[in-house]
């Protein structure tokens, strides 16, 4: 065991908690908010931070802390969300309680309970909302009639590359409004709501912020991808900067145009069409995000594993860990798997995968483990651990130097 090494530290740090446990690295956390920041203030621009990615209100707190002044608020993932840091969350923020002011809802919702929510949330922060079609205003518009507040309302234009028209859409599936013409009038019905408020633009690439192009699976589509990015990323500059000026010319100029996220932080920095720029993943870098060639020259340090036990042996060479399967969502795929990291060499079993209650493991040679060791792993995506575990233990060198809830341990569960 190198004395180095992470995993190495972060068996010193675990002591005897219990297993299995997950732990954030607060040095490579802070690294990567440094790493993430740079381009975002290089270019002037906002930061708005992905609650999504991290599930942590402390966690949230310490990266809007060492951020600073760039960060503007928080995207949040459902209005329960919105409302808990538009209230009570504020305060689980601590220091950065101030980030809750300015919250942006980031994908849509028609049901009245969450349109009551997201008026209601109003009253004490601005809690944006984003839409893309007509039918989705009505619910809101009747919330905050009811309410007496107004909800400011943000459209999302879709990004998705069409380059041989509508036979291949390199994307992904969100708003429908592809033109400045399709925003426009869709701004022109918001302002034309007096409990709603045209407030500004999404233009999210997910095309080049979060599909990863030097992946280790499927390797030979990596150059396709990245040829892809390259074509698409004029597109995506040209959309956005159509849809602004149309709203202008009409007098309707977006307050905020928001898109990016850790897989494009540095070209989204550049492109001017954009007052903020979101990231959320990059913090606690799951290991989807080792695989970005617009992140190869200053690589994320990982900073987000948990540990399980050992628990059997199987046979020589095999051990078997209890528990393990915390397989991320999205379009399934051995990349969705964790990651064992520690002790190095330790492969997951393509039979068998990383299993909701036995992972086993193949060792590599020399490599002894005994039997209650714990073996580290990382998750494939940053923010979906939180609802695994309770708490996250952090860790400073090859100390635990304290701990942090996740929604799950403050008893939120925002999505149902
Ligand atoms: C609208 C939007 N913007 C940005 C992001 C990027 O976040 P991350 O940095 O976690 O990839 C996401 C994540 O899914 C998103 O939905």
């Amino acid at each position: 065991m190198g004395v180095g090494e992470p995993w190495a530290r972060y068996l010193r740090a675990l002591g005897r908690e219990p297993l299995p446990s997950a732990l954030v690295d607060l040095d490579a956390l802070e690294a990567n908010v440094d790493r993430l920041l740079a381009p975002v203030v290089a270019s002037g621009k906002r930061l708005r931070l992905a609650t999504k990615s991290v599930r942590c209100p402390a966690l949230l707190e310490r990266i809007a802390s060492r951020a600073g002044e760039p960060v503007i608020g928080l995207m949040t993932y459902t209005a329960g969300e919105t409302a808990y840091y538009a209230g009570e969350g504020a305060a689980a923020l601590g220091a950065a309680s101030a980030i809750a002011r300015d919250l942006l809802l980031a994908y849509p919702t028609v049901h009245p309970a969450d349109a009551a929510l997201l008026a209601e949330a109003n009253r004490h922060a601005h809690a944006k909302v984003v839409v893309d079609e007509l039918a989705q205003l009505a619910p809101l518009a009747a919330a905050a009639r009811q309410a007496g507040t107004s909800i400011p309302v943000v459209i999302e234009l879709d990004l998705g590359w069409r380059p041989l028209g509508r036979a291949l859409h390199l994307g992904v599936r969100r708003s429908p409004l592809r033109s400045a013409g399709e925003v426009l009038a869709l701004a022109r019905a918001i302002a034309a709501e007096p409990s709603l408020r045209f407030a500004g633009l999404m233009g999210y690439e997910a095309q080049l912020a979060g599909l990863p192009d030097t992946a280790p699976t499927r390797a030979w589509q990596n150059p396709i991808k990245r040829a892809l990015k390259r074509g698409s990323r004029p597109a995506v500059a040209r959309a956005r900067a159509e849809a602004i000026r149309a709203l202008g010319a009409a007098g309707l100029a977006p307050e905020l145009v928001n898109g990016g996220g850790t897989g494009s932080v540095a070209w989204s920095s550049k492109d001017e069409t954009l007052s903020e720029i979101t990231v959320g993943s990059g913090f606690l870098a799951g290991h989807l995000f080792d695989n970005y060639a617009e992140l190869a020259h200053a690589p994320l340090s990982p900073a987000l594993h948990f540990a399980l036990q050992a628990v059997r042996r199987p046979a020589p060479r095999l051990i078997t860990c209890h528990g393990g399967g915390f397989i991320a969502s999205g379009a399934t795929g051995e990349d969705r798997q964790p990651l064992p990291v520690g002790p190095p060499g330790c492969r997951l079993l393509a039979a068998e995968g990383a299993g909701e209650v036995q992972t086993p493991l193949a060792l590599p040679a020399g490599v002894e483990v005994a039997l209650g060791d714990p073996i580290f792993f990382r998750p494939a995506k940053s923010g979906e651990l939180a609802e695994h575990f309770d708490e996250y233990l952090l860790v400073r060198g090859d100390h635990l130097e304290a701990r942090a809830p996740t929604y799950r341990g403050l008893g939120r569960r925002f999505l149902g």
